[in-house]
């Protein structure tokens, strides 16, 4: 039968998925370098494990006449960096790799800092840095993984979708508590 050349025939791609079954989800197709992959993946859960302490002390701290409506968002997105590092550890054991859930260093693996000021506003600021720190990382994994490991990319692409809100939702609270200092 002709086929594609670009393309395996029934019976190479039969062949290669009986050889190296351990490897389950992971074939001879996977073209990334998997221990790069696993390594920068772990930097990306300690990161989202330190953001979800981070947000977690924040609401539990936040005080003030202007904290509540903030502190709700600091628990959803407490929540959502959770579902991330879930996410993520995931990807990394489908890649065959273990994640690192060690807290020792956790915060040396963690790409954006666990700082918790005393001002509303100071915490604030320090979660849109770090958010602003999870696009930079998730858009360039992203592009990197694109053609490499196409399940790898598209789980940072809808991580990255929901940094973006996060950043958003910082950025309006700083203008709003802003707004409300002002003098009449
Ligand atoms: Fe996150
Ligand atoms: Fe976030």
């Amino acid at each position: 039968m002709p086929h594609d050349s670009h393309l395996s025939s029934i019976a190479e791609i039969r062949a290669r998925a009986r050889r190296h079954l351990e490897s389950g989800a992971v074939t001879e197709e996977y073209k990334a370098d998997r221990a790069q992959v696993i390594r920068i993946l772990n930097e990306l859960l300690a990161t989202e494990l330190v953001c979800m302490l981070r947000y977690k002390s924040h609401y539990f701290n936040a005080a003030g006449i202007h904290a509540d409506a903030v502190k709700a968002e600091f628990l959803q997105h407490a929540r959502e960096a959770q579902q991330h590092a879930e996410s993520i550890a995931n990807r990394i054991v489908e890649l065959n790799g273990e994640p690192d859930f060690n807290p020792r260093d956790l915060a040396a693996r963690s790409r954006s800092e666990f700082r918790s000021p005393p001002g509303l506003i100071e915490m604030i600021r320090d979660d849109l840095v770090a958010e602003r720190i999870a696009v930079e990382s998730y858009s360039e994994v992203a592009r990197w993984l694109e053609q490499e490991d196409i399940t790898t990319a598209r789980l940072m692409k809808e991580i990255l979708t929901v940094e973006e809100r996060h950043a958003t939702d910082m950025k309006k609270f700083i203008a709003r508590l802003l707004e409300a200092q002002k003098p009449d």
